[in-house]
């Protein structure tokens, strides 16, 4: 969703923010637009589309010349994607310019207010509000305007603020929308995330709800809202430049794909020390664990599939109930939450905001809550009574694959501690788990040395109209994932099944030639998937079988059949879901489609 960037330094502005802004990219946006200190006032350039267009609209980046600017990629909420809707917005008297990201839910009755107040509106935004407010409160103390507009707003909002009165500071502030200020030497920056920032500085400090940040050359000066000064800490980001870089590859979603390996024993290897798993962020004890009488999991998309896989591993392993839900449901089901439950949330942005709904939901009920998240200091990071951070490193692909897989991973790592603490499996079923689960790394690395077939699969079903995906338990939620990859990226139409349920209505879909990804990695299971796969293919469907090395099963019902290595039976979905990936990626790749950034989907969510 909107990406934000703010610089104030020595160095021309609007070059930054162009560079910011194409590190965001991947965001989803639909216009771009930046404003400028310069010539003595406030400089805007705006326009529709993809930012190469204003790219050209600042001569690359040579006009507006000046030294301080915010810039913006807008995903269109309020209003068509128009140059006129683009962000920066202006004040009436031009004294302030705004960039924004979130919603403002009040904007309407603000809007009237302000309108017979004689402030006259030139977009359709919510965001324009905000910069006719600061022109309203505005008596010659930013951080005070600022108070008072933060007052005036309900919603989320991350914003960037110029004022003309100040040609060497600006002002940020976030409620519920990431931002993360930045310093180096004799500047400062904002950002949406740290993608944006990581050429010019590491040093970051991110901001909590409410916080305003007064940004200039000389350092930034952060503020609560009764305009005192507040001392904030700043944080050293290890990740490399080149990890937000392509790095020779075509598509950022390959290079997330090939990462993978190492993603995961980043995730795993810190965390398993002499054979036994140690998770800092979430160290409950047998006798707390005992009390906790159901988990509950909120998450969206692929977050939520990896949700669906912990549910079947947790179940499994520690014998304790628990429930999945989409988190947009969640918020809003009035969900049964007893004392001693947890709540595990899981995202890869900690953004999203229907999760940060539900741990919210979930900690005014009174539940524990544990999140799962990717990028450090985000919101849902910061809100959450426990954190256990995946490392999966940025994920710029839209869809996602290397954040997914950690996620899986960390999973599996809490579902076999919990389990060990509460005495629910033997010490040897423990060791065996602890073990292959420190093999995942290797054997994702193998499925990805053999790639080629799934290519050649793509080549031969990559102009279906539809594709199904059937599994049973851990193979079902995999299947979802495969689906939800397939869909997202190719455009083609597919469904994801619990192989048992097809007959009760889907198969009906099943043609001629309709291909259908049976994934049956449990030994458990196997036949009873045989089955069902086998009903596709007699009314005409085509099989394709993902299916452990060493099974020996009859699969001659099979056309084709995609080996993975060996693994304990609850931890194949990280393996399975690797040539499902690929299969999404060649397919895409061969219909010629915008693979990293796959049309009307946006990276992080940040509205309902
Ligand atoms: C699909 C995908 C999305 C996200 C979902 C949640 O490839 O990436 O379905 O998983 O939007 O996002 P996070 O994990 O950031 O909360």
């Amino acid at each position: 969703m909107c990406g934000i960037v703010g610089y104030v330094g020595r160095r021309p502005a609007a070059p930054i923010l162009l560079d910011g802004l194409s590190k965001l990219e991947y965001r989803g946006y639909d216009s771009a637009g930046l404003a400028v200190w310069a010539d003595g006032g406030i400089n805007v350039q705006k326009t529709k589309g993809r930012l190469s267009n204003l790219y050209n609209a600042t001569d690359g980046g040579k006009t507006p010349y000046g030294f301080m600017g915010i810039g913006h990629t807008r995903w269109a909420t309020h209003g068509e994607p128009s140059d006129i809707n683009s962000h920066p917005h202006t004040s009436q008297d031009g004294n302030f310019a705004v960039v924004h990201n979130g919603i403002i839910e009040n904007y309407l009755p603000l809007r009237r207010k302000l309108e017979a107040k004689g402030f006259s509106f030139r977009s359709e935004t919510d965001t324009e509000v905000i910069s006719h407010l600061f022109e309203y409160y505005y008596s010659g103390n930013l951080i005070e305007a600022t108070v008072k507009v933060m007052h005036r707003l309900e919603g989320s909002y991350a914003l960037g603020v110029l004022c003309e009165d100040f040609p060497d500071r600006f002002v940020a502030v976030r409620k519920s929308s990431p931002l993360i200020c930045a310093d180096g030497e004799d500047e400062s920056f904002i950002a949406s995330d740290v993608t944006a920032i990581l050429p010019y500085t590491r040093s970051v400090y991110y901001l909590n709800d409410g916080e305003i940040a007064l940004v200039g050359t000389d350092g930034i000066s952060f503020y609560n809202t009764d305009c005192e000064e507040i001392k904030k800490e700043h944080t050293f980001i290890e990740w490399d430049i080149s990890a937000a870089e392509k790095g020779g590859y075509e598509h950022f979603m390959m290079k997330e794909i090939e990462e993978q390996p190492k993603a995961v024993a980043d995730t795993v290897s810190p965390r398993i020390k002499d054979g036994k798993i140690t998770l800092d962020g979430f160290n409950l004890t047998a006798r707390e664990l005992e009390k906790v009488g159901k988990i509950h999991i909120a998450a969206c998309g692929s977050a939520y599939h990896a949700g669906i896989v912990g549910k079947y591993v947790i179940e499994q392993l520690c014998r304790i109930s628990v429930e999945v839900d989409v988190a947009s449901e969640f918020r809003y089901r009035n969900p049964i939450i007893n004392e001693g439950d947890l709540v595990i949330v899981i995202s890869q942005s900690g953004e999203t905001a229907d999760t940060l709904a539900a741990l919210r939901e979930a900690k005014a009920r009174g539940a524990k809550t544990l999140a799962i998240v990717n990028v450090v200091g985000s919101t849902i990071a910061l809100e959450a009574d426990s954190i256990l951070y995946t490392h999966a490193g940025p994920e710029i692909a839209v869809a996602t694959t290397k954040a997914y897989s950690t996620q899986l991973a960390l999973l599996y790592l809490l579902a076999a501690d919990m389990a060990e603490k509460l005495g629910r499996i033997s010490g040897e079923r423990y060791s065996e788990l602890v073990d292959e689960i420190e093999k995942l790394p290797e054997k994702i690395g193998e499925i990805l040395k053999n790639k080629e077939y799934v290519q050649y699969l793509a080549s031969k079903f990559y102009s279906s109209e539809s594709i199904f995906f059937i599994g049973r338990n851990t193979d079902y939620a995999v299947s979802l994932e495969g689906s939800l990859k397939l869909k997202e990226i190719s455009y083609i139409h597919s469904e994801a099944y619990a192989a048992g349920e097809l007959k009760h209505g889907t198969i009906s879909l099943i043609e001629n030639g309709t291909p259908t990804v049976a994934v049956m990695t449990g030994k458990r299971l196997f036949a009873k998937t045989a089955s069902n796969a086998e009903e596709v293919k007699s009314r005409g469907g085509i099989i394709v079988a993902v299916i452990c090395e060493s099974e020996r099963s009859e699969a001659s019902f099979c056309d084709h059949i995609i080996r993975i290595p060996d693994t304990d039976e609850v931890l194949a979905p990280s393996l399975a879901v690797i040539p499902l990936q690929l299969f999404s990626y060649y397919t895409a790749s061969l219909k010629g489609l915008d693979i990293d950034k796959p049309r009307n989907l946006a990276k992080s969510v940040t509205v309902e």
